[in-house]
Parts: structure tokens; sequence; C-alpha cells
């Protein structure tokens, strides 16, 4: 990657020597909100979704954004107002997509682990679909629908044993792993869903992992996806709506996924070819709308040259950009404001008390305390999965529309992460 030019960040570039988001300089927002600071591009979020919208115009579908990629209200209203629909795996995510003002029939609830709690909330808002993911969260369901006199539309998580090809944490669609009813059981599972009073079959789907780069996996899993439907079918069941999940990478570092409108095209095809044409489409992206569209800048705190390796320590860590310690995950990292000078190489690291707390290894960078650093594609599961591990704040968000920031998410305090603390003294009860 050059430094004039940013692959796959069609709204992030250089214009004379600034790194620039839309028509606003990087460097004016550190300086406004400070570091570190998670800052998104509409236009970027916006050009990831029509990509979508293109494949799948013409048809009856539902692009159900993914809400944990990034949930902030911020994200999911604009995704909301250009016509996504949301994908959620909490009673938190639920409430938030609520708070965003979102009508409740545009939601579907997925997770392998939904309480009963989260369950009776969703039933009583009126959710378009659960996609149950075992037989006992069948049992469960179906029993509080009946006792609250509803009947729940359901999809069933089907697990077609399809290897996406990327990091094991993130793969899904394995046997091996705990999401989804296995294929093999899956007639089953719908032949008793279908006999339950409180329950109303509408769908079926499946998600196979995150980051996947390869077409292929797609193309098998629509496959089994679709002879489970012609054998579900000759039950009597009809299944009105087939949803792929989500799962197409981005590019982090010379990725070259297949683009959404291409994919989509193909997998329509295959579906046309099979004579399934008519149903309706679901999908649940999340990374692949969000994940170019965000960056985190950070401020060089100090430099540690040292015998074996150079140390850059920065002011954003592990708990503000988890992906690197989890998953060995490589975030691009580049300066707001280039220098001339020779590049030194450099371990790009946070201030937290842990050797895992590593943001970018072996990065050949100009650098002196005191410059900002941009850390790319993290518009996903990098907020989301922030913590406050060393009683470090969460970090702001702003979201960029041309020459336009607003700050979407104000910069935790230490007073919010007192407020649920009790003091407990001795003698008092
Ligand atoms: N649907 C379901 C049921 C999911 O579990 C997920 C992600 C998605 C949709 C959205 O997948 P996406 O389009 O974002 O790949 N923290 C990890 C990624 C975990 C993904 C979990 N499930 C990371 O940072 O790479």
């Amino acid at each position: 990657m050059t430094l004039d030019n940013l692959p796959g960040r069609p709204h992030v570039a250089y214009k004379d020597g600034e790194l620039f988001a839309e028509q606003i300089p990087l460097r004016e927002l550190a300086r406004q909100y400070g570091t570190p600071l998670f800052v998104y591009s509409e236009a970027a979020v916006l050009g990831a979704l029509a990509a979508y919208q293109r494949g799948l115009a013409g048809r009856s579908a539902k692009i159900c954004y993914s809400v944990k990629a990034n949930p902030a209200l911020g994200v999911i209203r604009l995704l909301a107002a250009a016509g996504c629909d949301f994908d959620i795996v909490s009673g938190g995510e639920l409430e938030r997509v609520i708070a965003a003002g979102v009508e409740t029939a545009r939601i579907i609830f997925s997770g392998v682990g939904k309480t009963r709690a989260e369950i009776c909330r969703a039933l009583e808002v009126g959710i378009a679909c659960f996609n149950v993911e075992s037989e006992s969260e069948l049992d469960v369901l179906n029993a509080l629908a009946i006792a609250s006199g509803k009947s729940a539309p359901v999809s069933i998580r089907v697990n077609p044993n399809v290897d996406p090809k990327t990091h094991p944490y993130i793969s899904t669609g394995l046997k091996s792993s705990k999401f989804g009813i296995a294929h093999e059981r899956a007639l089953e599972a719908y032949r008793r869903a279908a006999s339950m009073s409180g329950l109303r079959v509408i769908g079926i789907d499946c998600h196979i992992g995150s980051q996947i780069t390869q077409e292929a996996p797609y193309m098998d899993a629509m496959d089994r996806m679709l002879d489970l439907v012609e054998s579900i079918e000759a039950t009597g069941t009809k299944i009105e709506h087939i949803d792929l999940g989500g799962g197409l990478g981005i590019d982090y570092n010379g990725d070259q996924p297949p683009q959404a409108d291409i994919l989509w095209s193909k997998l329509l095809a295959k579906l046309d070819a099979r004579g399934y044409g008519d149903r309706k489409i679901m999908i649940e992206p999340g990374r692949s709308l969000v994940g170019n569209a965000g960056l985190c800048i950070t401020e060089v705190l100090y430099l540690k040259p040292g015998d074996q390796k150079n140390f850059c320590i920065v002011d954003a860590a592990m708990n503000d950009l988890p992906r690197p310690a989890l998953y060995q995950a490589y975030h691009a990292i580049v300066p707001l404001r280039p220098r001339a000078d020779a590049p030194t190489r450099w371990e790009i690291v946070g201030p937290v008390c842990e050797s895992g707390d590593w943001i970018g290894h072996d990065r050949d960078l100009s650098v002196q305390s005191g410059d900002l650093l941009a850390v790319l594609s993290a518009g996903a599961y990098c907020m989301s999965m922030a913590s406050n591990y060393n009683s470090r704040g969460r970090a702001a968000e702003v979201l960029v529309s041309g020459s336009n920031a607003r700050l979407i998410r104000e910069r935790e305090t230490i007073t919010d992460q007192l407020r649920a603390e009790r003091l407990v003294l001795d003698g008092h009860p």
C-alpha cells in the first residue's frame, strides 16, 4: 500500500499531505474530540450498502444489517434510512435498534443463547423472525409464544457443514461449531416446528462464518440450503424466505473478497436455475457494510527503540482495537501527515499491561512522539468489542458526511465507569 493510495477505502485519502475522511482533515477531528477516536464515513457505508442493493435489485430481498459489527445508534439510523432491516443477537441490540427509531417488524433475532426474558421482549414488540438455533430453543419459544397468546415467526438456522476457509474463531458453519442445527437433523426439526401451535415456520437460514474471501463457500451453502428447502417443502411446510447470513470479507491487507453485487448475481442465478427464484432473500451483512468505512485515530505517546525491537507506544490499545490480540488480525496503520524521512520498523503497541496489547507488528513508519496515526478498517468489530480493561474509558465516535462531522458517541468518562459500582464499607450493610 502506498501512502497516496489506500485500496478498499474510497473515502479516506491524502490531500496535500494530510489524511482526510471525505472532506474533513482527520487532524481537525483529533484536535476537537481527542484520541483515540473512531471516525466513520457515511459515504463509505452507503457505498458498501449500494453494492448489495444493486446485486439484489428487482428481487424481494431484505438486507438485515448485523448490528454486532457496529451497534452505534448513529450507524443504525444511517442504515435504517438507507433501507436496511436489522439482525440482532441480544436484548441489548434489540433495544438499540428500537432506540434508533426502527420499527420492530424490521428486526430478525439470531443467536444460540436467547434468554427467556429476551424472547418475551421480542414477542412483545413483534419482531419479523426468530432465527432458532436448537431444538430446545424451539420448545422454549413455542411455550412462551403460547403463554403470551402470540404466534412466533420462525426460521431454523441450519448448519450446512461448509468450510468458509477463514479464521477458526469466526468459522461458524462447520459441523464442529456450536451454531445452528446440523444439516442431517434439520428436516426433523422442521417437522417438529411445524407441529407446534405457537410457531409459524416462515424461513430457513444459515451463516457460515465471517471475513470470507472466496465465492465457493457461499455457492456451496446455497446449494445445501436449497436441497433442504426441497425436502422440507416435500413435507408440506412452505419456506417463504431463504437467509444466507453475512460473512462477506473486506480488504484488510490486500484481501480480495468477491464484490457483493457480483456474488449476489451469481447466487441469484443459482436460485433461479434451481427453480426457487420466487423466494424472498434475506442476508445479514455486518463487516462488509461498515468495516472499511471506519478508522481509529491514535496519538504516538512514546518511542522506545531497542536492540531487538523498536516500540511505538500509542494511546489506543487492545481494549479499543481487540482484533489483533484476539485473532492476530492485521489493520493497516498510516500517518495522518506523512513525514519525508526514512522509515523505521516499529512494533505499534498500546499502553495496556499485557504483551498481547499490540496493534501492528513490523510496521515501517517515520514517526515522532505526538504524531497522529490512523488504524484503518476499524469500522467493524472494534468499538463493538471494546472494553474497559485497565479502566480505560471507551473512545468517542464521529460520523462524517461530506464536510460535516457529528459526534455520535461521547468519550466514556471515569464517572460513567464507576456509575454502577458500590463502595462497600466494613460494618455497613
Ligand atoms: N449473522 C450472524 C448469525 C452472525 O453470527 C454474524 C457474525 C453475522 C451475521 C455478520 O457477519 P459479518 O458479515 O460481519 O461477517 N469479531 C469477529 C467477527 C465475529 C462475527 C460473528 N458473527 C472479528 O472481528 O473478525
